[in-house]
């Protein structure tokens, strides 16, 4: 149907570092394609540790340095979430866990993924949290998100264009 929407929530655990960066450069690569009314993009955390916080300032840096503004305010993942979005995209294996408990709990429709399903270069499940490792790890981190990230917009697009 023309104009039909998908929405997408990323998910992480402190909803500072790993899921703000994937919604930024998911935005970005859908700014690129002129998709901007056809997705709805967000990111929470499966803890509330840093509820209220702004991203970390090393994903905000990395990101900086490749024209990606990361931004926001972290939130706690709820179970409405889960009813409320079509995918649900964890970053590792204990958040799609998580998350998965949670969609149990209410009648959510939710697809949920982990974001290196779509790794082309994909050796491991988890995108790595890199929260007490050095700057060596965020840009790691962000090569891993966004060749996913292209991966899966470019399936999500796919989507589009057959409903
Ligand atoms: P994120 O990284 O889940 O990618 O936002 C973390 C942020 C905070 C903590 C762990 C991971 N923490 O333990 O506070």
């Amino acid at each position: 149907m023309p104009g039909t929407k998908l929405s997408i929530l990323f998910v992480c655990l402190g909803n500072i570092c790993r899921s703000p960066l994937a919604e930024s450069v998911f935005r970005h690569l859908v700014r690129q394609r002129g998709l901007e009314d056809r997705f709805e993009i967000d990111s929470a955390g499966t803890s509330g540790y840093h509820v209220g916080d702004p991203p970390d300032a090393r994903s905000v840096a990395t990101a900086s340095l490749r024209g990606i503004e990361v931004a926001g305010v972290s939130r706690q993942l709820v179970a409405e979430d889960l009813r409320r979005f079509d995918y649900v995209i964890a970053m590792d294996r204990e958040n799609l866990e998580q998350t998965r408990r949670l969609q149990k709990r209410t009648n959510g429709s939710a697809r949920i993924h982990l974001l290196r399903e779509w790794d082309p270069e994909g050796t491991d499940s988890d995108v790595p949290d890199p929260y007490y490792g050095g700057p060596r790890g965020f840009d790691d981190v962000h090569d891993i998100v966004e060749r996913s990230c292209e991966a899966l917009l470019d399936d999500l697009h796919s989507e589009l264009d057959r409903s």
